[in-house]
């Protein structure tokens, strides 16, 4: 019998991720003969670690938080989008060396266009803060085509030098959260800081969300994030956090190691009601 193929995810801590359950779902679905396991490896050690994985026969690696931009050293080559994000959270190995991609902006695209049916081209978005989150995302967003971006973060220099980084893909601005345009409603509020993850919410004026105003929380949990919270109550349209997100890039990593799209929908299904 052929041992089946192996694959995992690699973070620092890495006992919360759901991407044992989501690829396990999506093997199941297809028919795709794989393990899927957690690698917990501190920084010290991730290069010997990954490298030892790959020369123990794995086929694929999934990367996370802390490790995403690390791992593009890691990789031989990298697909352009890995390079725009100047970080990696899907590697594959292959006959002439290890491959490094970053689904999460196409994960981000799909769930906001798709599975919430915002429309983006046209589309004036926020997007709070200017980490590496928001640089994962940038590309894959400003290429679908929006009207307008601005980048708000607490430190605004950062944000502009990440606009101004960006400017060839769209109409792309950088500001402190003081800075923010107050006129109008913006289609799509983002939140790319790490602000959830300490329970606390960007200053953000309420002024900017309207009763068609989609905010969605690249973080996930259980139940709402304090952003989506505050995003309810300041009178958003539709207020959504990240899972969606997280199920759509594991798909792309899913297609490009194994070479077939799953369907999502009864996966984010079973995340969503297990969550
Ligand atoms: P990540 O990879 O999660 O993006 P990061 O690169 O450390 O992590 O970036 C964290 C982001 O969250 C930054 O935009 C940070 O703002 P600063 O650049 O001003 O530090 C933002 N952030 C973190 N805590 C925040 C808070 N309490 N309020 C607002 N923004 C916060």
């Amino acid at each position: 019998m052929i041992a089946p193929d192996r694959y995992a995810v690699v973070g620092y801590p890495v006992a919360h991720s759901w991407s044992p359950f989501i690829h396990g779902m999506f093997a199941k679905q297809t028919g795709q003969s794989l393990t899927y396991s957690r690698l917990e490896i501190p920084p010290v050690e991730l290069e010997t670690q990954v490298a030892e994985f790959f020369a123990n026969g794995g086929r694929g690696l999934n990367i996370t938080v802390p490790h995403k931009q690390a791992a593009c050293l890691l990789t031989r080559f990298r697909t352009p989008r890995a390079e725009i994000a100047g970080a990696v959270n899907t590697i594959a190995a292959q006959d002439e060396g290890l491959l490094g991609d970053n689904t999460d902006g196409a994960g981000l695209v799909t769930d906001l266009s798709k599975n919430l049916g915002l429309t983006l081209s046209d589309a004036r978005v926020l997007l709070l803060g200017a980490g590496g989150a928001a640089r994962g995302v940038l590309g894959p967003l400003l290429s679908a085509g929006l009207e307008y971006m601005e980048i708000a973060n607490r430190d605004g220099s950062r944000a502009m030098q990440l606009a101004a980084e960006f400017a060839t893909l769209g109409n792309v601005h950088g500001c402190g959260f003081d800075a923010i345009t107050t006129t109008g409603h913006f289609d799509l509020v983002l939140n790319a800081t790490s602000a959830s993850l300490q329970e606390t919410i960007p200053p953000v004026p309420p002024s900017v969300i309207g009763p068609t105003t989609l905010c969605y929380d690249m973080a996930y949990g259980k139940g709402d994030t304090a952003f989506t919270r505050w995003a309810k109550n300041a009178g958003a349209g539709r207020a959504e956090t990240g899972w969606g997100m997280l199920v759509e890039q594991a798909a792309e990593s899913f297609e490009m190691w194994r070479g077939v799209k799953p369907d999502t929908k009864p996966v984010l299904d079973a995340v969503k009601s297990q969550k």
